[in-house]
């Protein structure tokens, strides 16, 4: 699951700000060989084209343009669920980044002032970087400002030319570039400010005589200095910030970094990470100071998880909240809510709509399902517990089933408070036990117990005597009873 990127334009846009976002996301990401589009690929819980637009979001912008064209429909659903103030804008044939911007701009003839333009394969793209790209432009009074980074490794990118005075002359790509030009190692980031109706214009001149063949966005800065106008580069303070993606090993690369990223900010803030190697936190998740994360955790989507808590090792929580003081050992959640002090695992799975209240045990080898747990609850082993009410304070025996479900319809379960059930209990639901009551170990629970009583749902036991002599004879089994009913005799 992706989370969604800010959706909601900042209160007040900051200053300077821009008039419209255009993010580039049509093209097919033929190095990923993938049915999925590229900029869906999820990194670090959201995908590579929600975290663009969560660097963006910052800016306030009145409108957002997302130019879709490969997968328009997955990215046009996608846009939908995490970013519905965006609109798309169809490019149905990929003729180049400058096709693709020009056709965005085109639809924002009625906006005045400057746009961003951002590649939508840049996962590591920080809202700080974009306003401060936002800013440079602002201060230089440019027409047209790049991003750029200087990189131990320019292949594949754009190099930036400057000029002797430093000031940006050109973007040439790696494969239309003299062996000169490859030596540059300040590239381009693939995110520009400029002018709308400047940079509208000059992409109307951008021609395809490259060796590609396709309209290149980045000519545009050529085009300009040609005019005469002032453009700039802005060097982003941190490179990896401009690092874009375009096959899985890039993929796996970023996803390491934004992970890093999220770590180096969690420890920052008084978490103690034992292993970061092999624990793997979104950008949309939360942890409290004093918490431990033990190796091999992933903490996925919106999951928050308080102060002073344990959590793993081997835990995957998804959408969890964790209170403070807990602790979760080798667990798999998702949709679930464990209070402050509660214990889960080793071996649990917690399924959505489990709600374990302060201090409640969910213990080894059980599974819950859509099932509250009141304060001090207990289920230590072996259960399984599906739609079901448990009281504070309750104790559930060991493997118990909450029989829920009847073939057609799902049934709920209600225990009351302070209730002792034995183990091996099946409760066949719709049934309700009452507080105090207790059950009797292997009982299958078809009618309500009422508060206090005991529940017996048991045949009652009948013992065969002999049946192992006659029937198993010289059997290890019966030469073990015959040694004791001789011992029993020789005692009488
Ligand atoms: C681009 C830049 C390069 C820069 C690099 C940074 C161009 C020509 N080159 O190269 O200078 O160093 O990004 O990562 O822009 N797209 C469309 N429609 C198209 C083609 C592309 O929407 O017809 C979109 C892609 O989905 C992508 C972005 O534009 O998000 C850039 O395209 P991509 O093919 O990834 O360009 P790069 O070769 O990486
Ligand atoms: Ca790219």
């Amino acid at each position: 699951m992706s989370a969604p990127a800010p959706s909601a334009p900042a209160p007040s846009a900051p200053d300077p700000s821009v008039a419209a976002v255009v993010v580039l996301a049509a093209g097919q990401g033929t190095r990923m060989r993938s049915r999925t589009p590229k900029v869906l690929h999820p990194v670090g819980g959201r995908s590579m084209l929600g975290h663009v637009l969560a660097a963006a979001g910052p800016l306030g912008a009145a409108a957002t343009v997302v130019v879709v064209g490969s997968g328009r429909d997955q990215v046009e659903a996608h846009l939908a669920a995490v970013a519905p103030q965006a609109r798309s804008v169809v490019q149905e044939q990929q003729n180049g980044s400058g096709h693709a911007a020009a056709l965005a701009l085109a639809t924002l003839t009625d906006l005045a002032g400057p746009v961003l333009i951002v590649n939508g394969d840049a996962p590591l793209l920080r809202g700080s970087t974009v306003q401060a790209l936002v800013q440079a432009h602002h201060d230089a009074g440019d027409v047209l400002t790049v991003l750029t980074a200087a990189v131990p490794d320019p292949t594949g990118l754009g190099r930036i030319v400057r000029d002797a005075e430093g000031r940006v002359t050109a973007i040439v790509e790696e494969r239309d570039a003299t062996p000169e030009q490859r030596a540059i190692t300040e590239v381009n980031a693939g995110v520009y400010v400029g002018d709308g109706a400047a940079v509208r214009a000059a992409l109307a001149r951008v021609g395809a005589a490259n060796d590609q063949g396709e309209q290149y966005l980045t000519d545009v800065l050529g085009l300009l200095v040609g005019d005469g106008a002032q453009v700039g580069g802005h060097r982003a303070a941190d490179p990896e910030d401009t690092l874009g993606c375009n096959d899985r090993r890039e993929l796996a690369a970023r996803r390491r970094t934004l992970n890093d990223r999220v770590l180096d900010d969690l420890m920052r803030g008084g978490v103690t990470v034992v292993d970061p190697a092999t624990t793997w936190v979104d950008v949309t998740v939360e942890v409290g100071p004093d918490t431990v994360l033990h190796p091999g955790t992933q903490l996925l989507g919106a999951t928050v998880v308080g102060e002073a808590a344990v959590v793993g090792p081997d835990c995957t929580l998804t959408d969890t909240e964790v209170g403070d003081g807990a602790r979760v050992v080798r667990t798999h959640a998702e949709l679930a809510v464990v209070g402050p002090d509660v214990s889960v695992g080793p071996f649990a799975y917690l399924r959505p709509g489990t709600r374990l209240a302060r201090g409640a045990k969910v213990g080894t080898f059980v599974e819950t399902k859509n099932a509250s747990l009141g304060e001090g609850a207990k289920v230590p082993h072996l259960s399984y517990v599906g739609d079901a009410t448990i009281g504070e304070g309750t104790n559930i025996g060991a493997a118990t089933v909450f029989v829920n479900y009847d073939g057609v319809d799902k049934h709920h379960t209600t225990i009351g408070a302070h209730a002792r059930t034995g183990a091996d209990n099946m409760f066949v639901a719709p049934v309700t036990v009452g507080d105090g009551a207790y059950t009797a170990a292997g009982s299958v629970i078809t009618t309500d117990v009422p508060p206090g009583a005991m529940g017996v749902a048991r045949a009652a036991q009948r013992n065969v005597g002999g049946w192992v002599g006659r029937r198993r004879p010289g059997t290890p089994a019966a030469r073990a009873a015959d040694a004791a009913l001789d011992r029993t005799s020789d005692d009488a």
